[in-house]
């Protein structure tokens, strides 16, 4: 949605999630809603969305965009049975349209940083092939190392089962025989563990501790931030 276009309240209402368009005149008769100050009662009077209060808080932000520390066991496909990441927000922005998505995907198992936003183009841009967005991740592995994974890795040479295009030079540091530190920037499907797989080890534990320079350090495990929109483009 444009921020310098007039739209009808209850466009707003509706695409911000605080209430169907249908509900806008209820809605509209049980919380404040003012344009420059003033209250308003008409879903169809046009206003622009910084002029806008509700109960005296201006509107929730025409895109969002979110770092969440993503927990075990949570979801991030919109269409899967279970735990979604998005019932980690408040309901309204579940109620957002268009929907929040998270930028590429984690898997059910895997913890850490994951990026959610309403923007179409900054989620394209993130995922696309093209973008090689930096993802650390820190993963726990089934048998010690066997010494020569950082090199295999670094190769550009490796390729996943069932794939016919080499994986771009990835950076291994090692930790412990069983903790490393692995740095890719593709986002190939279960790429971590299928490279380790391709080493003949399992990884049992993985995090993400970095994408795309998003750190989740201050964020405990279920939080999420909003980034800043400047920062962002
Ligand atoms: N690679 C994986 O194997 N799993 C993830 O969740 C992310 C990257």
């Amino acid at each position: 949605m444009q921020k310098n276009t007039p739209k009808r309240l209850d466009a707003f209402l509706s695409s911000l999630g605080y209430c169907s368009r249908k509900e806008a005149k209820k809605f509209m008769r049980l919380y404040k809603v003012c344009v420059k100050g003033e209250d308003v009662f008409n879903p169809a009077l046009k206003a622009l969305h910084a002029d806008i209060t509700i109960d005296g808080e201006p509107l929730d932000a025409l895109s969002l965009t979110l770092l969440m520390n993503k927990p075990q066991n949570v979801i991030c496909s919109h269409d899967d049975a279970g735990v979604l990441i998005y019932s980690l927000l408040p309901q309204r922005w579940q109620r957002r349209n268009p929907k929040l998505s998270s930028v590429g995907r984690l898997d059910v198992d895997t913890t850490g940083a994951i990026l959610i936003t309403d923007d179409g183009i900054l989620n394209h841009k993130l995922t696309s092939p093209k973008s090689e967005a930096i993802k650390v991740y820190e993963a726990t592995l089934a048998q010690p190392l066997k010494g020569d994974e950082a090199e295999i890795f670094a190769s550009g040479t490796l390729m996943l089962k069932g794939e016919s295009k080499p994986l771009l030079p990835a950076k291994l540091t090692i930790i412990t025989p069983t903790k490393v530190q692995l740095e890719i920037c593709e986002g190939r499907y279960h790429q971590v563990k299928r490279m380790f797989a391709a080493v003949g080890n399992k990884v049992i534990q993985l995090h993400r501790s970095n994408f795309a320079g998003y750190t989740i350090k201050e964020l405990a495990e279920g939080e999420y931030k909003i980034l800043d929109e400047m920062l962002l483009n």
